[in-house]
């Protein structure tokens, strides 16, 4: 079968692969549509320490149906629509995964729709779980654009809160609008939002953490969930000191860190919220999987707003 290799290059090849085989607790998964994220782009550059490298398949997340179920693994999974979270090897015809990381497609959603909302999906409900957002409370939301972003804005909204979003033009922000959010801040335009406030979510870290930690109001919570400029500052600590009085909180949400029933827990209020209309997937581009190459540039030059999708053919 095709799948989508990354050389030692660092750059993405088309190749013949072996077929995957259905293992014990495994089920062999007919892939329709392919998350396209920034940790795809890490792991190619060799910043993604879980990656094997060179020789491997990228991808972490897939849709489609399942074509052969394994030893242990029910028959009737056989034929359903599920959203497949492999450890890597996403990108490509087939991926055979262990019944442990599948959920269920919700009922008549459109694979790329569903992909969309995919490991996404989860960050976003799960960061906002940890902080316990109530209704009424503000909350900023960092990288706000991104495949995250544009899900953590959705549902800040959904769950009451106020919304206001760091994001990179003014034409960003008005999409972001459409999305929950109130307030807006052009991250070229002006440093540091002016406010401040409950909960921050952000999935870009890099140097400016600390700058937004002290923009927590008293018992704010801060949940750093992706690191798109990198590794926080390391004034971060620095920060938490000169807010003491506040007494801030300080966390870090990885969805390694769920266990199957959690994260199938986070995947029910996802559905939940998609079916009440509160959430729906925002899909950038969809590129056919030999585009691999230019979806995972597109990604990289921070040219997408919402997810980017691979899909066969
Ligand atoms: N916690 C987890 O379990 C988990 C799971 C998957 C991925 N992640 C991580 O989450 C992060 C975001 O992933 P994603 O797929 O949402 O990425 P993405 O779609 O590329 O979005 C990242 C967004 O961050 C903003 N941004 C990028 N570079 C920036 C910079 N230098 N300074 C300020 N803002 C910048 C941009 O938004 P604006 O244009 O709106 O500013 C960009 O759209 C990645 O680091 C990824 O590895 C975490």
């Amino acid at each position: 079968m095709k799948a989508v290799v990354v050389e030692a290059s660092q750059e993405v090849a088309l190749a013949d692969v072996p077929e995957p085989a259905a293992g014990p607790g495994q089920a062999v998964v007919d892939v329709e549509a392919i998350g396209v994220g920034y940790v795809d782009v890490m792991a190619l550059r060799g910043q993604y320490a879980p990656f094997p490298g060179a020789g491997s398949v990228l991808g972490l997340e897939a849709v489609g149906r399942v074509r052969t179920a394994g030893p242990g693994v029910p028959e009737h999974l056989v034929g359903k629509r599920v959203l497949a979270l492999p450890d890597f090897g996403a990108y490509a015809e087939r991926v055979a995964v262990g019944t442990g990381q599948l959920l269920p497609a919700p009922d008549g959603a459109d694979p790329v729709d569903v992909v969309a909302l995919g490991l996404n999906a989860l960050v976003a409900e799960g960061a906002l779980s940890r902080t316990g957002v109530s209704s009424g409370e503000r909350v900023l939301i960092r990288g706000a654009s991104g495949g995250i972003g544009v899900l953590a804005t959705q549902i800040a909204h959904a769950l009451g809160a106020e919304v206001t979003v760091v994001t990179s033009s003014a034409e960003r922000g008005e999409r972001l609008r459409k999305l929950g959010a109130t307030e807006v801040v052009d991250r070229t335009q002006s440093a540091l939002p002016e406010d401040a406030y409950d909960v921050i979510v952000d999935t870009v870290a890099g140097p400016q953490v600390h700058e937004h930690l002290e923009l927590l109001r008293p018992n704010g919570r801060y949940v750093l969930c992706g690191g798109a400029a990198g590794a926080p500052g390391t004034e971060t600590f620095d920060a938490l000191l000169r807010t003491f009085h506040n007494s801030p909180t300080l966390l870090a949400f990885s969805l390694n860190s769920l266990t199957p029933e959690d994260r199938r827990r986070s995947w029910d209020r996802v559905v939940g919220l998609l079916a009440d209309g509160k959430l729906s997937a925002v899909v950038d581009r969809s590129f056919p999987l030999t585009d691999a190459a230019t979806a995972l540039q597109r990604v990289d030059r921070g040219q997408s707003f919402g997810k980017v999708v691979l899909r066969q053919g």
